[in-house]
């Protein structure tokens, strides 16, 4: 859940607090709305501005000061809450946007449930609204005590006040999609593994997309076993609760009839215990988000219809819970992939690999995509490569990858190039079977996982990775992205098919 958000041309409402937005400047901090404001109240203001030294409130990026007034002096508030946005200069779409992320953070630790901001003269005022929607997400589901208490205290609703808010009020309205797809991406991750397991998931994503034009087929446990999908059958093996692959099929308006689709694949594990090569119980919770790659998938595929997007997009996800149990693949076992690759199994804690196997074999058979994006929370080894910050990405094709590269900067979200070796590819070779499903020493494990899918990505087709292990789930907040499940993957993912379709077209 995200606050609610309003426009409106002038500051009638007469609500606390009112935000009063200023720039950095040469000599001090200038108010970004001095235009819109009353000459009574902006000089009210700019007086207790201008008393500020070098230690106090200067307009500087997401600085602010809160002000209280006896009478109602400053457009009918008594509570005024001044931000700084920085150097007008500095002024990007994706500055705005981390701006309103941390005036929202500001906000939720100020006990109201509604503010009004005095707008007018922000720059990109869509996205900065964008950036506090972003930041205001909640997962609250499971909330019952409590509540009305704790709910008194959220902010709830935002009104963005400035002369031309109808022009902001659409410019936003074409950002909304971005927002739903990255909200429903994070509700996925956060969503306990109890009730978000395979079957559940399934469901879900028709219930949620279905509605919007989405094609969806679902295949179960019954149709994989049978079509030879041996490797994500494995993994599920071990649970109660059997494997799912769910194809997700956009077409929009405009969209060639022999046009090749854009396939994104995404790795779903509700539940990731190690299996049989039990994981540590510490932290074993945090394993609810092993399906932050599929979570990516869904939540795009939804910012996709949403916008009509006119691109042809298949995204997949395979689903299924990796547990310990009398019937859980074991440690030596060797199983046919739906490529008809076998696969060792030397480790069934590397089970992400080869859900994904069957995935990328079964897109490519049915779709023969042009080009293939996979993302999977796939290994601990990219987290220590690369932190919560960048999400390493391995591309087949230098143009693919500069595609990618200039998508994740539009979207605001980092992804670093990581290498694809022959060396790897070969390491990745079984002596008892084709190959195995982990490397033979403990480093580059990211690198030698990416060797192992490449392996069941056809010669020629163009096809990137993106292991998010890092950046599905962090635990401290970032300006726009509350802590927890992020959506990861969802913006990028979005303008990379915008920038193949819509830009194209343009
Ligand atoms: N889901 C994990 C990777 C992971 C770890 C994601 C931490 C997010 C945070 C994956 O299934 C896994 O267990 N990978 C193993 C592979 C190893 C056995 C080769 C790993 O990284 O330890
Ligand atoms: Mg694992
Ligand atoms: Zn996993």
């Amino acid at each position: 859940m995200t606050i609610t958000i309003q426009f409106s041309k002038s500051l009638s409402s007469h609500q606390n607090p009112l935000i009063v937005p200023f720039y950095a400047h040469d000599v001090g901090a200038q108010c970004a709305a001095a235009d819109f404001l009353s000459d009574k109240a902006l000089s009210v203001i700019s007086s207790i501005v201008s008393l500020q030294d070098e230690n106090g409130f200067l307009g500087k990026d997401g600085q602010s000061l809160e002000l209280y007034f006896a009478a109602d002096v400053p457009e009918g508030a008594r509570r005024v809450i001044l931000f700084g946005l920085g150097e007008k200069r500095d002024m990007s779409a994706i500055a705005a946007e981390n701006l309103g992320g941390k005036l929202c953070a500001i906000l939720n630790g100020l006990s109201s449930q509604s503010v009004v901001v005095a707008g007018e003269g922000v720059e990109h005022p869509a996205h900065f609204v964008l950036g506090a929607a972003l930041r205001s997400y909640r997962f609250e589901r499971y909330k019952t005590m409590d509540q009305e208490k704790a709910q008194a205290t959220q902010l709830k609703s935002l009104e963005f006040c400035a002369y031309d808010a109808e022009i902001t009020q659409e410019e936003y309205q074409d950002l909304v999609p971005v927002l739903s797809g990255v909200e429903l991406a994070r509700d996925l991750v956060n969503e306990a593994p109890n009730a978000l397991y395979p079957e559940s998931y399934a469901a879900l994503i028709a219930e949620e997309l279905k509605p919007l034009g989405v094609d969806i087929e679902i295949l179960d446990e019954k149709k994989m076993r049978k079509m030879g999908m041996g490797a994500i059958m494995a993994v599920g093996q071990g649970s109660e609760r059997q494997p799912r692959m769910v194809v997700m099929r956009w077409k929009g308006k405009g969209v060639a009839k022999d046009a090749k689709p854009i396939a994104l694949v995404g790795k779903g594990v509700t539940f990731d215990t190690g299996g049989i090569s039990i994981k540590p119980s510490a932290g074993m919770d945090e394993m609810k988000m092993d399906m932050g790659g599929s979570a990516a998938v869904v939540g795009t595929m939804k910012t996709l219809a949403l916008r009509e997007a006119p691109a042809y997009v298949v995204g997949i996800v395979g689903l299924a819970e990796n547990m310990p149990s009398a019937n859980a693949y074991r440690p030596g076992d060797i199983v046919t992939s739906y490529a008809g690759k076998t696969i060792e199994v030397l480790n069934t804690d590397a089970e992400g690999r080869l859900v994904l196997a069957d995935a990328l074999a079964y897109v490519q058979e049915k779709y023969d995509p042009d080009t293939i994006i996979d993302l999977a929370t796939l290994t601990g080894a990219m987290m220590v490569a690369l932190g919560n910050e960048y999400c390493g990405t391995f591309a087949n094709d230098d143009a693919l990858w500069d595609d990618m590269s200039s998508a994740a900067k539009n979207a605001d979200e980092k992804i670093w190039r990581m290498p694809l070796d022959d060396a790897w590819s070969k390491e990745m070779l079984s002596t008892v079977a084709d190959l195995r499903n982990i490397g033979q020493s403990r480093f580059a494990g990211a690198c030698t996982a990416a060797a192992f899918l490449q392996h069941f990505v056809d010669k020629g087709r163009k096809w990137a990775h993106m292991d998010i292990a890092g950046t599905a789930w962090v635990k401290k907040d970032k300006p726009t992205v509350p802590k927890f499940g992020t959506g990861f993957g969802v913006r990028t993912l979005n303008q990379l098919v915008k920038q193949a379709y819509d830009i194209a077209k343009d």
